[in-house]
């Protein structure tokens, strides 16, 4: 591999944190350095002594770290909930009254939920589900728009030790399904609709779709958003106020193991269906914490704003779980950043005076395009911080949010981490790290990373290599749900279980920076999001005219990788303009409009090797418009390259 991933960029300019930010901060260079340590060399003194004084427990743990990687447990005989952290533990501090969830729907409207009117709702919601038959270990599907209420369900089902599986909005029912099926949800709950760019999403029109064929799930929990007419399967569907009307607001916490599963959340990999990530709650919670407090450097007096949806891991760990379980102000807005214009998002940074900022390149590349009068209108003033997530940032457009947005005030932490990691991994302190555009820098206390070649074995600096994580941390997952076996063997296998390998390529500079440089597998990264070509073309395959499909990523100026799809279709004499938007259409019905191919190209045939792979790295090369330099001996049939690039 090492050879195979080549260091195009080199980038010297370096961001020393101001020293008024650093003077300030919540980590000083001592402290890192120390912590960092410490937790290298006892892991388990580190984080047990962290688990203590950070988190509340019903139950104190005995023992902080048990069994070897990848089967590592934590405080594993502790009692906790983690809606307890994020709520009720506030109640009794002066924080009873702050905003807990500063919300703003697409359309407008305003709700502040304060950490007391916020535990009043998700007791009433617990009850609920209490009443609805939802038991300890139950798994429930949320698909919801950005509202209030999702996280009021998360917290609910945390708070009656459900385990809560959360669709992004953006799928489709046949994903829902799929979902459904692999994590046997008993209970889904949605909305009538959700709002995006002043058009209505129609959530429970989807989740109606799916139920033809998720049979596990019972009931149905419709929370009225937009008004948009449904269709109510008495018995089956309820309404979200008609149960929350006849509920009881005094709805205890369960006292839950700390390896008691809070969380399934389904991500792209390679091959076949979907993952289902499983995060457990004490090792869950304690990333979530300490990773929120360190990265972010939160104040009580901050409004912090991440802009992810709730769907992704970003939104579990970085709008609802670090944030509140640190009795912080989270901002949470519903809709598009283009809607009503392409100054929303700055309007709202001026209007709740935003002073943490967390996004996304894919976000900032579409800001760069729409141009700096959006920003320049606004008073950004208030920000102090400003972090990235989802995907290598572009040096340009790092710099480009260091000065229009941070007004070249605000450090900027460019966080590296997955959904498997459940919290953040690699990343600037913002008062102790020097940062350099494109890089996520240093590893987190507790993150003891390394690169390695194809053996193994650790790469000099400034080699290209993958990355892997050496020593276990508390809020790695646990496994794929349903599927231990595939969980041991797509993160540990390849190093026989001494590692964990995230599927990215890296190199680490001499100053020891990290630089990641993508995904080595078939997975590619669409607006910060994993998707996995297998599924796309699976897809394409279902579509009665297509006889085989090849899907690869290519550079996309907006979304960092565009999909780019090789189609041969069983009669070579439909290939149309007409067939092209029907296949993209057809992609979308099956997986979403965030999977909706950018391309596609008719081909007599794909490439393959003489075993029968499509060499996917030849049609990358055509996607992206360049010339294949790489080995193509073990192409099978070297026409079927000659006439691909004479379609272009
Ligand atoms: C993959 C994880 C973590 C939440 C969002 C995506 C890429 C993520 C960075 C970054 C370079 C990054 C990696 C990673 N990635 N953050 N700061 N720099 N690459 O979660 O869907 O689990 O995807 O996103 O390739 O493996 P995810």
């Amino acid at each position: 591999m090492s050879q195979n991933i080549e260091t195009v960029l080199t980038e010297d300019r370096s961001f020393p944190p101001p020293p008024e930010f650093a003077e300030q901060a919540n980590v000083t260079p001592e402290q890192y350095q120390q912590m960092w340590q410490r937790a290298k060399d006892d892991p388990a003194g580190f984080w047990g002594e962290l688990a203590k004084s950070e988190l509340d427990w019903f139950k104190p743990f005995t023992e902080t770290m048990s069994g070897e990687m990848p089967n590592t447990k934590w405080f594993a005989d502790g009692q906790l909930n983690a809606c307890y952290q994020c709520v009720d533990r506030h109640l009794t501090t002066w924080r009873k009254n702050k905003a807990a969830i500063v919300w703003e729907g697409e359309p407008g409207d305003t709700r502040t939920l304060t950490y007391q009117q916020l535990h009043h709702e998700v007791c009433k919601f617990a009850d609920v589900l209490d009443k609805l038959g939802v038991q300890a270990g139950d798994r429930i599907t949320l698909y919801m728009p950005m509202v209030p209420e999702l996280a009021v369900a998360m917290l609910a089902c945390a708070r009656v030790g459900a385990t809560h599986s959360i669709i992004f909005g953006g799928f489709s029912a046949d994903a829902i399904a799929d979902r459904n099926n692999d994590a046997q949800s008993k209970l889904v709950i949605t909305a009538d609709a959700g709002w995006r760019r002043g058009k209505e999403i129609p959530l429970k029109a989807n989740v109606d779709a799916a139920l033809d064929k998720s049979p596990s799930v019972e009931k149905v929990v419709v929370l009225r958003r937009t008004g948009a007419d449904v269709t109510m399967v008495p018995d089956r569907d309820f309404w979200w106020h008609d149960l929350m009307d006849k509920a009881t607001p005094d709805r205890e916490c369960t006292h839950v193991d700390a390896e008691h599963p809070l969380f399934i959340l389904y991500t792209s990999g390679s091959t076949g269906k979907p993952k289902g990530v499983l995060h457990t709650t004490g090792g869950y919670m304690l990333g979530a914490t300490m990773t929120t407090r360190w990265v972010f450097d939160l104040k009580d007096e901050d409004t912090y704003w991440c802009t992810a949806d709730i769907g992704w891991i970003t939104g579990h760990s970085y709008i609802v779980y670090g944030p509140l379980s640190n009795g912080a102000t989270t901002v949470m807005y519903e809709g598009a950043p283009n809607w009503p214009d392409e100054g929303r998002f700055w309007n709202l940074v001026e209007k709740y005076s935003v002073n943490v900022f967390y996004t996304a390149p894919t976000a900032i590349r579409a800001f760069i395009k729409w141009g700096d009068q959006w920003p320049e209108q606004y008073d950004l003033s208030s920000l102090r911080l400003l972090g990235t997530v989802g995907e290598p940032i572009n040096p340009e457009a790092w710099m480009w949010y260091h000065r229009v947005i941070g007004g070249e005030q605000c450090p900027i932490v460019d966080t590296w981490w997955q959904t498997e990691t459940g919290g953040i991994m690699l990343s600037p302190l913002p008062g102790v790290t020097a940062t350099k555009p494109g890089s996520c820098t240093t590893p987190l206390p507790g993150v003891v990373p390394a690169i390695v070649d194809e053996q193994g074995n650790e790469l000099d600096a400034n080699q290209g290599g993958l990355l892997v994580m050496t020593q276990p941390w508390p809020h790695m997952l646990r496994t794929l749900y349903g599927d231990h076996d595939r969980f041991v063997d797509v993160y540990f296998a390849k190093f026989d279980g001494k590692y964990y390998f995230a599927g990215d390529g890296a190199r680490r500079d001499e100053e020891g920076n990290y630089w990641v440089m993508g995904r080595v597998d078939d997975v590619i990264n669409v607006s910060g999001h994993r998707l996995s070509t297998m599924e796309v073309e699976s897809a394409l395959v279902s579509h009665e005219q297509v006889a085989e499909a090849a899907v690869v990523g290519f550079p996309h100026e907006l979304k960092g990788e565009g999909i780019c799809c090789f189609v041969t279709l069983k009669t070579e004499s439909d290939a149309s303009d007409e067939m092209k938007a029907a296949l993209k259409q057809h992609v979308r019905t099956q997986i979403g409009a965030l999977a909706t191919p950018d391309q596609i190209r008719f081909a007599a045939a794909v490439p393959k090797t003489r075993s029968g792979k499509i060499m996917r790295r030849l049609l990358r090369d055509i996607a992206a418009g360049r010339e294949s330099a790489g080995d193509t001996t073990t192409l099978e049939d070297y026409t079927v390259l000659a006439k691909l690039r004479e379609d272009e």
